[in-house]
């Protein structure tokens, strides 16, 4: 189930050109499963209509005319109050002021004010108008108030010109949007470093060595996490996944550098998901020119490489604020008992057990068939379920293990 499942949001579409994306950003959390009511200003109309976005959420979309219906008295209060979010998108420099002074004076503005749910603003504005001080000083009375900002971006605007002004992309304004409903979760104030995808170690300039690993099942645990209100640290390798909204991303490519990025955030974690599938073996001597055909066949050396969580089980007695560390074990044979010996020899408290030899679960897919062993015994099978669900049973688990 995601996050948006069952949810209220109230979507404000305000006069903008980034307009057109806000319809996409409507049909993206109507597709998460979010009720989304749409209230546009009459400027939002200039650029785009009530039944764009009434065809994508299927409910409908609002405007000043509905003001003056025969509603009018209980509208603004009724959107407002069974909202779970109220998402500005765009938001345009005009809203901000309207809402920084508590300005009513047209449905958007007036349900802003009656409205009791958390605030969510997208900025979009051509360049020089975000920097101005009057609309800089009302972003941090805003803020002040509690409002979460989702960008400005910098680039290139309608007009031509180049600055901080573009509204976020819909797949980042979902992501943040994602984050904001669970701020409050129950992982608030925890710090979750999380590792994801494959290694790479390099034989040459052009050439290394890595494995299949999507980083899809780390991306996925990193989402959950955020939606369960934790700050998120992900080392990954580098891959085209859309960057979890909120979370630290760092790149990283061989198990050194894996070791190192880990080692440095650590004592400032109170938990580390090794989902990431690194490697065991290096090449010994990296070549430092491309190796070329005419020199024959390479004979390429290995050498073992680090072991991440062998290294974070030695150094746990000088790390008091880690309190759970979790590791993945794939295997393609005798998947039970292979994992219950890392599980000891690595002191983890929780392995998520996934066989890869099957062909519909694990790397590259979006399905994982896992077993979860604890470090007091027990263990539960899940069903093959898709990744993000997955992500979901390992956080609920994380969250009892950091409360014990
Ligand atoms: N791991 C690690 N450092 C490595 C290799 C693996 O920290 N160099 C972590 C992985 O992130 C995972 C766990 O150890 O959480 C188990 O990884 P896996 O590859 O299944 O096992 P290995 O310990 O590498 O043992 P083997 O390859 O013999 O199965």
């Amino acid at each position: 189930m995601s996050i948006l499942s069952g949810k209220h949001i109230l979507l404000g579409v305000t006069g903008s050109i980034a307009c057109y994306k806000a319809a996409d950003l409507a049909s993206k959390l109507t597709q998460a499963g979010a009720m989304v009511d749409v209230i546009l200003t009459a400027a939002a109309e200039q650029f785009i209509t009530p039944l764009t976005f009434q065809s994508v959420t299927g409910r409908k979309a609002f405007t000043d005319a509905d003001l003056w219906g025969g509603q009018a008295h209980v509208l603004h209060v009724g959107l407002g109050h069974q909202a779970d979010l109220l998402v500005i998108a765009p938001c345009t420099a005009n809203t901000l002021a309207k809402l920084a002074h508590g300005q009513a004076d047209n449905l958007l503005a007036i349900t802003a004010l009656a409205a009791q749910c958390p605030l969510v603003l997208a900025p979009a504005m051509d360049a020089g108008m975000y920097d101005n001080p009057a609309t800089q000083a009302n972003v941090q009375n805003l803020q002040a108030r509690g409002a979460t900002f989702l960008g400005p971006a910098a680039g290139r605007m309608a007009s031509g010109m180049q600055g901080l002004g573009r509204m976020l992309e819909p797949a980042e304004l979902l992501g943040g949007i994602r984050q904001a409903l669970g701020q409050a979760g129950p992982l608030k104030g925890r710090h979750l470093v999380i590792t994801a995808g494959g290694s790479q170690e390099p034989i040459d300039p052009v050439r290394f060595i890595s494995n299949r690993s999507s980083g899809k099942q780390g991306y996925a645990l990193a989402q959950a996490a955020l939606e369960a209100g934790a700050r998120v640290t992900l080392f990954a390798h580098p891959t085209a996944l859309v960057p979890p909204y909120g979370a630290a991303v760092h790149t990283v490519r061989t198990v050194q550098e894996m070791l190192d990025a880990v080692m440095e955030v650590l004592p400032d974690a109170d938990g580390l998901i090794m989902a990431a599938a690194l490697a065991d073996f290096r090449v010994e001597t990296v070549a430092e020119h491309k190796l070329k055909k005419q020199d024959g066949i390479p004979k390429i050396r290995l050498t073992t490489a680090p072991d991440v969580l062998a290294t974070v089980a030695k150094a746990r007695g000088s790390l008091p604020r880690l309190k759970l560390v979790v590791g993945f074990a794939a295997e393609s044979r005798n998947l039970l008992e292979n994992a219950k010996a890392k599980l000891a020899s690595k002191k983890l408290d929780l392995i998520v057990a996934n066989d890869i030899s099957a062909t519909d679960a694990g790397f590259a897919v979006d399905e994982n068939r896992v077993t979860l062993l604890f470090a007091d015994g027990h263990q539960e099978n899940l069903p093959l379920m898709g990744k993000d669900e997955v992500a979901q049973a390992v956080l609920s688990h994380i969250q009892a293990l950091l409360e014990r």
